[in-house]
């Protein structure tokens, strides 16, 4: 039987346009729809301290004004390796419709009014569960590092990524308060000190936004375990089914 011989060669004028395709591609990714560069971040949902750490610093400073509705308390034991009574006394301070404290089973819901929301802000702040999804990480992480001191807003404070944002830069006790130095607003200087250095700042950043990818698809986490068995069993099966085929072959010539 003649052989069938597969060149995994191409000719180098192929391969090179295939990479420079690979690249753009890539690059593409990077960019916020009105072609502002996003800032890449690491993300690494394996990583429970710093999902700890992200679920921690977005109910201290997220949680009231933003939801996160889709998303349940009691899937941090398993996902985040969280004892249900650290969930209970360190996350949940919430309390029902009837004055008794949100349980642990329940949907991460907080008490802010839409119409007192509209007066204070204009609009209400939206819910975050899927926000990694339809911003994606990249845009979240550069929009939390872009807010700088504007006085002509309400809140002092405006967001090179998204102008004219109706939100206050919550986190400026961590970040500090920055302002531009040239019209482009490329660079900036610190006017107000926060808790942490520039790289302590990001390093938080990146544990919010790790968190935030989570809560936007918690599924990944078990897909990406059980992924990793389905592939090797893929694997493994192959090598028998090919051992198999030449058995049954091998006299036919
Ligand atoms: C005081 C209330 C308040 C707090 C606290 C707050 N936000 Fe916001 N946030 C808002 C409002 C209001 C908007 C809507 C702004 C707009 O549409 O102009 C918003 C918008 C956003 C958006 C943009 C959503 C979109 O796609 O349009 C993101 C992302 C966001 N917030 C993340 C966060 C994170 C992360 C934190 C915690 C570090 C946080 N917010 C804390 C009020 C708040």
């Amino acid at each position: 039987m003649k052989k069938l011989k597969i060149s995994l060669t191409g000719s180098p004028c192929m391969i090179k346009q295939l990479f420079f395709f690979i690249v753009i591609i890539s690059s593409n990714l990077l960019f916020a729809a009105d072609g502002t560069t996003l800032k890449p971040v690491l993300i690494d949902l394996n990583n429970k301290a710093s999902l700890q750490r992200g679920a921690q610093i977005y109910i201290n400073n997220c949680f009231g004004c933003h939801t996160l509705k889709y998303q349940r308390y009691v899937k941090f034991v398993d996902h985040l390796s969280l004892p249900k009574e650290t969930i209970e006394n360190n996350l949940i301070f919430t309390t029902d419709k009837n004055g008794e404290k949100t349980k642990i089973g329940s949907l991460m819901l907080n008490a802010v009014h839409p119409t007192s929301s509209k007066e204070a802000f204009g609009v209400m702040p939206p819910d975050l569960t899927l926000i990694a999804r339809s911003r994606g990480p990249e845009w979240l992480y550069t929009f939390l590092i872009s807010f700088y001191k504007d006085e002509s807003r309400p809140y002092g404070v405006n967001n090179t990524l998204y102008p004219n944002v109706n939100m206050p830069h919550v986190l400026w006790w961590m970040e500090g308060v920055k302002q531009p130095i040239n019209n482009e607003k490329t660079d900036f200087e610190y006017v107000i000190n926060g808790s942490m250095s520039d790289k302590e700042y990001k390093k938080s950043i990146t544990d919010l936004v790790n968190f935030l990818t989570y809560v936007s698809e918690p599924a990944q986490l078990d897909r990406y375990r059980i992924g990793f068995w389905v592939i090797l069993f893929l694997l493994l099966f192959s090598f028998i089914a090919f051992l198999l085929k030449s058995e049954y072959w091998k006299d036919v010539k």
